[in-house]
């Protein structure tokens, strides 16, 4: 099969923070990319700022190597790489400061009218400092559009500020918020999966459906990203945004069509309807857990407190919650949610567990017929898994086996699968905010996870320990054991 390319219009792509970590791993691989497959109409350009003194060779250099390591620039000739690496420049801006803004009207003067994207991969902190720069100096125009990436905010409180501070220089709609897990393939397959099928809307519903596990795990630590990480936790980091926006996925009304807004308003309705989890309830409803040394990939690896280097940490590195979306469609149903570092593998996934035939006519133990489960494998081997109920072939009686129609995307598309970013960044090009967050949305999910985080900061309860390399706390398994239910075997398995 052929990739269909559509095109974007031409535009400038100006990335603050960039000689940072993200835009070398994500932004800079995820155009080259994007301009490999000809989606790019000319002219279009790209420019790094931040506040250090840099040449555009310099720049440029820096791009290629990171090309070379997160971008499989190796597999492309050299040519088209120079050519690309040609559409890069550099300015040298303080963000904070007055220094460098005159650079940068100078090097956007010349197309006044074109799509201007600014990426703001920077501390949230620059956010609204940024935004000011970018209204004082006269470069917010009206086909501006400014992008942020998350955590937006450390609450509640912390994200009103941010997006108030964003609002008053860009309009909602010019705000495109990331969550990079709505840009991956499978989680947009999971529209498709519910919306283009007539087979599953008619029983995504409590009376069919038992419950359902979201799963985010990592294989690895916290990789040098400990200042930011140890402020932040497992659940701002992973659950705020991430597990919530695939929940909301999960559980939504059908949009009326795949506009932002129609989207996103079912999407807040379901973050609305969360039953709060407080002081009253955290402890039965949520684990958290960190990781002591342990192993990964055969290899010895520390602990998350070596690993940090604060001994006294209380950041949890792992958390387990079990949701309940309060409406006529979910009432019942637990939603298990589960993401953490150091866990034994890299996988994230959605397991949707219909629930058992009310009445078996294959003997008398109910586990001799197994429920049908819906697997969404969102990482790695993409693709989705149905478990059946057949005969098992040939004589010997009427035996019953649980088996999988097993779709994966990879060969059933040879089709290379684009990363998260390369999608986000076309949509913003294109002003499609279908996969980014609604300002209400973000705050909703803060309204929901605050109590939670409140509930242990005052309980005089550490995070669990577990060992690196182990699928969390014990608590975590009896979570959902309490409930005669079991995460994913095939995991485990
Ligand atoms: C990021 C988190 O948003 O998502 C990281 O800040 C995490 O801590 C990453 O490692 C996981 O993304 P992915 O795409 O590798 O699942």
């Amino acid at each position: 099969m052929v990739a269909r390319i559509i095109k974007v219009d031409p535009f400038d792509l100006i990335v603050f923070g960039g000689t940072g970590d993200l835009a070398y791993r994500k932004i800079y691989p995820a155009m080259f990319h994007r301009y490999v497959d000809g989606q790019f109409t000319e002219p279009f350009r790209i420019v790094g700022i931040s506040r250090r003194a840099n040449t555009d060779e310099e720049f440029r250099d820096t791009v290629r190597d990171a090309l070379k390591k997160f971008g499989d620039s190796g597999k492309v000739p050299a040519e088209t790489v120079e050519t690309f690496l040609t559409t890069l420049a550099y300015v040298a801006v303080d963000a904070t400061g007055a220094s460098g803004w005159s650079d940068l009207q100078h090097w956007l003067s010349g197309a006044p009218d074109r799509i201007r994207a600014y990426y703001l991969a920077t501390s949230p902190d620059l956010f609204g400092a940024i935004a000011e720069g970018l209204a004082h100096n006269g470069l917010v125009t009206p086909a501006s559009r400014i992008i942020v990436e998350k955590p937006i905010g450390k609450d509640g409180a912390s994200a009103n500020a941010i997006n108030d501070q964003i609002g008053a220089v860009f309009q909602e709609n010019q705000i495109f918020r990331i969550d990079h897990y709505l840009g991956k393939e499978t989680v947009q397959n999971l529209m498709a999966l519910r919306f283009a099928n007539i087979l599953f809307e008619p029983i995504w519903d409590a009376a069919h459906i038992d419950h359902v596990q979201i799963t985010a795990a990592e294989s690895i630590g916290v990789e040098g990203r400990g200042a930011y990480y140890d402020n932040s936790g497992a659940i701002r980091d992973m659950v705020q945004n991430h597990l919530l926006q695939l929940l909301c996925l999960v559980a939504m009304e059908p949009p009326a069509s795949l506009d932002a807004d129609a989207v996103r308003d079912e999407k807040l309705k379901v973050l609305k309807t969360l039953a709060p989890i407080d002081e009253s309830n955290a402890s039965t409803l949520t684990v958290r857990g960190q990781y002591r040394p342990g192993a990964s990939s055969g290899a010895a690896v520390p602990g998350y407190l070596e690993e940090v280097g604060k001994p006294d940490s209380t950041t949890e590195t792992f958390v387990a919650i079990k949701a309940s979306v309060q409406n006529w469609r979910w009432a019942g149903v637990p939603f298990y949610l589960r993401t953490g570092k150091r866990l034994p593998q890299r996988v994230s996934e959605i397991v949707v567990t219909f629930r058992h035939v009310p009445h078996s006519i294959f003997g008398a133990n109910p586990d001799d017929v197994a429920e049908n489960r819906l697997v969404i494998r969102l990482q790695p081997d993409e693709g989705i898994k149905l478990w059946l109920m057949i005969k098992e072939p040939g004589p010997g009686g009427m035996r019953l086996q649980h088996v999988p129609l097993d779709m994966s995307f990879a060969k059933a598309f040879e089709v290379r699968t684009p990363e998260a970013y390369e999608r986000l960044i076309m949509d913003v090009i294109r002003g499609n905010a279908t996969l980014f967050m609604r300002r209400d949305e973000v705050e909703a999910a803060w309204r929901w996870i605050d109590p939670i985080r409140n509930a242990w900061a005052n309980s005089s309860e550490a995070p669990k320990p577990y060992f690196a390399g182990t699928w969390g706390p014990n608590a975590s398994v009896a979570l959902i054991e309490r409930d005669g239910r079991t995460w994913n075997e095939e995991l485990t398995s």
